[in-house]
């Protein structure tokens, strides 16, 4: 699929004067861009049927509707290919039609060569932006760049930035929040695909039945319910990363439906006897055994030879203790900043508690340990973390007597009532109290837990 040669894009260019034609073609084609020509409105239609282009360069003029029509069937039957309009001074009125019917952007003849590329590139990009964002809404935090200064930890960038520029396959192992997700997103954002998308899939969020849809996309009427034409997470990802979340989750038969791919490079999308071939990026990763899962029959041992071509293991947290303290005030400001506080610092003691610590849950658990006590902090020493309940704290040898356990009781009740104030204080909807108390809505969750409180309950009896 990738054959590690950057191309700047696919362009259908539409033209029914040949030597108009011929003569864009070639200077496209000469500044990088890979070129198809059709003669008018029908002809190109077919072109875009047989392939998928990043954007179509359509002359206005032209026998069977012209412009305007190609304009409006591509927008009807590709809605996220872009198509640009050549047009005299004659017709600029009828480009800006074409912008009303959805064309991206015209441009007027004769077209200096470099205006031309500039229109091209904008439109692609635009089209490219459009999708990552789509699939990065709401996921600000991929975008971090992750925290460390071990040598282990060093050792995984230096891994990550040779092997990014490459167009190999990565498979990223480590225990559950070690950062493989955060890693992923950064050996896209140092490759040279790093500009166009980046399409993460958690294997594990996908019914079995709807993989070929979702990986492969489908036309309409290809099964009850598939009301559009609709392209899969392959297609998306097409010129840029394909990251395979949870690869470990995915089942048999979609592994053997993947495996081809991964072979040929192409595929078919359900109902569609055309094949779609694509230049995609694949990264995988997983915290559960590969090795083991293959050896037990539940990973297919061919398709886990393909990804296995680089492999990355993140070490856990407590291989590398050197990062704990950085981590933990990365995260310290990261809330404070949020609860519009300034960053308190710990106390030896506490950063002894937090190196000791083994740290079964890695950097998530870490960062949600700091979130809790900050959040429950007054003062700007912080003197002991808040650990998850259940979790056993370091033995602290001839202190232990003195541990602060009714400091800690004593910061537990309170924050049991803060929560159960912000709930009463937001109605018991529990995203406003979430937001009261300043903190992620599914963090709610987990206080509501932690202290057994049923706010669906509370909003009914007892509002206070
Ligand atoms: N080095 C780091 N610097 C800053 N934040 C980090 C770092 N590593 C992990 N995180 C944060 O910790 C959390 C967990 O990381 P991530 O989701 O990448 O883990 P994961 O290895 O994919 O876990 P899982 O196997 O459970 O999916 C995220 O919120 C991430 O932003
Ligand atoms: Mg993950």
């Amino acid at each position: 699929m990738a054959d590690g040669r950057p191309r700047r894009g696919q362009v259908l260019v539409v033209d029914d004067e040949t030597y108009v034609r011929n003569s864009l073609g070639e200077m496209l084609a000469s500044r990088g861009f890979d070129v198809d020509l059709a003669d008018g409105v029908e002809s190109a239609l077919r072109r875009c049927e047989r392939r998928s282009f990043d954007v179509v360069l359509t002359d206005l003029k032209m026998p069977e509707g012209g412009g305007l029509e190609l304009v409006r069937r591509v927008r009807a039957s590709y809605p996220e290919v872009p198509v640009v309009v050549l047009t005299g001074f004659g017709t600029v009125s009828s480009a800006v039609e074409c912008l009303h019917a959805g064309a991206s952007d015209y441009v007027l003849k004769p077209a200096a060569p470099s205006a031309l590329e500039l229109v091209l590139d904008r439109a692609m990009e635009s089209r490219a932006i459009r999708r990552e964002l789509e699939y990065l809404r709401g996921r600000e935090d991929g975008a971090e760049f992750p925290v460390g200064r071990s040598d282990a930890w060093r050792q995984v960038l230096k891994t990550i930035q040779s092997v990014a520029p490459t167009d190999s396959t990565v498979l990223i192992l480590g225990e559950s929040g070690t950062g493989k997700e955060l890693l992923a997103r950064l050996v896209h954002r140092w490759s040279a695909r790093s500009r166009a998308p980046y399409v993460r899939v958690s294997c594990a969020a996908v019914p079995v039945e709807m993989w070929e849809s979702e990986f492969f996309g489908h036309r309409k009427g290809a099964f009850t319910g598939a009301v559009a034409d609709r392209e899969g997470h392959f297609r998306l990802a097409h010129r840029g990363t394909l990251f395979m979340d949870e690869v470990g989750s995915m089942p048999l038969i979609a592994q053997a439906k993947i495996l081809r791919v991964v072979q040929d490079g192409e595929f078919n999308r359900l109902g569609d006897e055309r094949a779609t071939s694509v230049d995609v990026r694949l990264m995988a990763a997983t915290n559960s055994d590969l090795e083991k899962d293959v050896a037990e029959g539940r990973f297919r041992q061919d398709l886990f030879y393909r990804l296995n071509v680089i492999r990355i293991v993140v070490p856990p947290l407590r291989e590398r203790i050197d990062d704990i303290p950085l981590l933990a005030a990365h995260f310290a400001a990261k809330v404070s900043a949020r609860l519009g506080r300034s960053t308190p610092a710990f106390s030896r003691s506490c950063l002894e508690e937090m190196t000791a610590y083994s740290w079964p849950g890695n950097v998530r658990e870490l960062g949600n340990a700091i979130e809790r006590t900050i959040i429950m902090s007054i003062g700007d020493i912080v003197e002991s973390l808040d650990l998850a309940p259940g979790s056993v704290a370091p033995a602290r040898g001839k202190n232990a007597e003195d541990s602060p356990m009714n400091l800690r009781q004593a910061l537990l009740q309170r924050e049991k009532e803060v929560v159960l104030a912000a709930l009463g204080g937001s109605g018991g909807v529990r995203k406003e109290a979430a937001r009261l108390l300043g903190i992620d809505q599914r963090n709610l969750g987990y206080y509501l837990r932690k202290h057994g409180i049923d706010a669906d309950k509370l909003t009914a009896s007892d509002p206070s």
